[in-house]
Formats: structure tokens, sequence, C-alpha cells
């Protein structure tokens, strides 16, 4: 599904050029549910933005698909952009004048087809997510898991190959990063979706099916998730205080 092969990302910054991600590979296979840990300033959002193809990258591949999105143009990136990722930020990013319903359509309002199908599709997510009491409500109305649930909504409404998440839990407290996980939890059940999150919340994480450890630009590590919720949790923890360590 998503294939990341030796991605190398630097930034300049007056004259200096300081490399962020030194060489990154790793894979994400259709409905799988990662995560992306780290600490702050190892290069997690970088890693995103190149994924989402807002920010240019020197070296390596990034395939989405059969597609090597380094080989696109501007208007290849952009329909790749509506049509084969979907995007949950920290700050939900919905538009304050459009009811929950209307911004869970905006990707297919962009596409020119939301048709009925598209209606009763954002019904469905709505219900699943239990959102669907509130669908009229504008986001000013309406509480930050909800607003996140929400933004969930309008991430599937396309159908998308890949789910990118960074810090969708990070404004929300525990019960409402509950409920968003959950969401994410029952987009993989229900619609087989693959989704690559990052998170500074090991408990977050620990839903996941597996957490890349990103330290100093390079991975660290990989942590497949075994036993339950709870103590793959702990052996997160385990992982991230070693990583920390060394
Ligand atoms: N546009 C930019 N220009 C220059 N440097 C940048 C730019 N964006 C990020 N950086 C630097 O690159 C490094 C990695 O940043 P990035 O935002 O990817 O980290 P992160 O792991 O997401 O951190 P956080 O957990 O705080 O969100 C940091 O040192 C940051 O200051
Ligand atoms: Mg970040």
């Amino acid at each position: 599904m998503l294939q990341i092969k030796n991605l190398y990302k630097s930034y300049e910054t007056s004259k200096t050029r300081y490399p962020v991600l030194k060489g990154i590979s790793f894979h994400v296979e259709p409905g799988e549910f990662v995560a992306v840990m780290g600490s702050s300033g190892s290069g997690k959002s970088t890693l995103l933005n190149c994924i989402s193809c807002y920010i240019p990258y020197e070296k390596g591949n990034i395939l989405l698909g059969e597609q090597d999105l380094g080989e696109l143009d501007k208007e290849g990136l952009a329909k790749v952009r509506n049509e084969k990722l979907g995007f949950v930020f920290q700050d939900f990013m919905l538009l304050d004048g459009l009811s929950v319903k209307e911004n869970i359509l905006i990707p297919r309002i962009i596409r020119e087809n939301a048709d009925k199908e598209a209606l009763d599709y954002a019904d469905k997510l709505m219900e699943l997510f239990g959102i669907i009491h509130i669908k009229d409500k504008y986001p000013a109305d309406i509480s930050g898991g909800e607003r996140q649930r929400c933004a969930v909504a309008r991430s599937l409404i396309n159908d998308p190959l890949l789910i990118l998440a960074d810090e969708p839990t990070g404004n929300l407290d525990s019960k409402s990063s509950r409920a968003v996980i959950e969401a994410f939890e029952k987009a993989k059940e229900e619609m087989n979706s693959t989704i690559l999150m990052v998170t500074h919340d090991s408990f977050s994480a620990s839903f996941c099916d597996r957490v890349i450890l990103l330290k100093d630009g390079v991975i660290y590590k990989q942590l497949n998730r075994i036993g339950s919720q709870n103590s793959f949790q702990g052996y997160l923890l385990d992982a991230i205080k070693e990583m920390s360590e060394v």
C-alpha cells in the first residue's frame, strides 16, 4: 500500500543544511493501523508531509499503491491528495461556516460528485462514529472529540488508499482520544482502511498494529502489537524509555 524507500530530507536555514530524515525505509500493508512515535523534532511531521506531497524530498521513493509520488507533476499530486489520501490534523481543520455533514462532504464537493451515494455514505460514517445526532450542528457548537470524529469521517468520504493523521488526539482528553481511536479502529474493521498516525501518546499508539519509533531521523525500532492493548502500552513505554537513554 505504502512503501517508503531510503527517504532523505533536509532543511536549509541561513546557509546551513541539516538533515531531518536520514534514509527512512518502511512499508504499510493494506488494512494496517500504524503509529509513528519519537521525541519532538525527530522528523515525524516532516515524514508525514513528504508522504502528503506537501514538501519535496531530496532522495528516496514514496510509493502509494503502484504510483511513485516523486514522478507526479503538480496536477497529479493534487489529484492524489484529493482522491487517494485522507487527512486528519491535530487542530481538526473544519470549516466553521459549514455543518458537520457539509464538512464531511467537502472532498466530494471538490470532486464535484457530492451525489446521493456520497450523502448516504456520509450518513453511514456519522452513524458509525456516533455523531449522526449532531449532523446539522456547526463546529463551534460541538466538542473537540466530536470535531475530530467529523474530521475522521471527512478523511474517509473519498475511500482513500491511505489516511494520514498528525497528532489526531493531541488536543483531546483521554476519553475523547479513545473515541477518535475507536473511529479509526472501526474504519479499519468496516472499510479496511489503512492508517498512518503520528502520535506522542502511548495510549493511542497502543491500539495500533505496529509502532515505528523515530530517533534523530532514522528508524530506531518497529514494534508489532502483541498481547493486550494494556500490555502493548507497557511494552511501548519501555521501548521509548530505552530509546531516550541510548
Ligand atoms: N520548514 C522548516 N524549515 C526548517 N526547519 C524545519 C522546518 N520544518 C521542520 N523543521 C525542523 O526539522 C526538525 C523536525 O521537525 P518535525 O516538525 O518533523 O518534528 P516532529 O517530530 O513532528 O516534532 P513534534 O513532535 O514537535 O511535532 C525540527 O528540528 C524542526 O525544527
Ligand atoms: Mg510534528
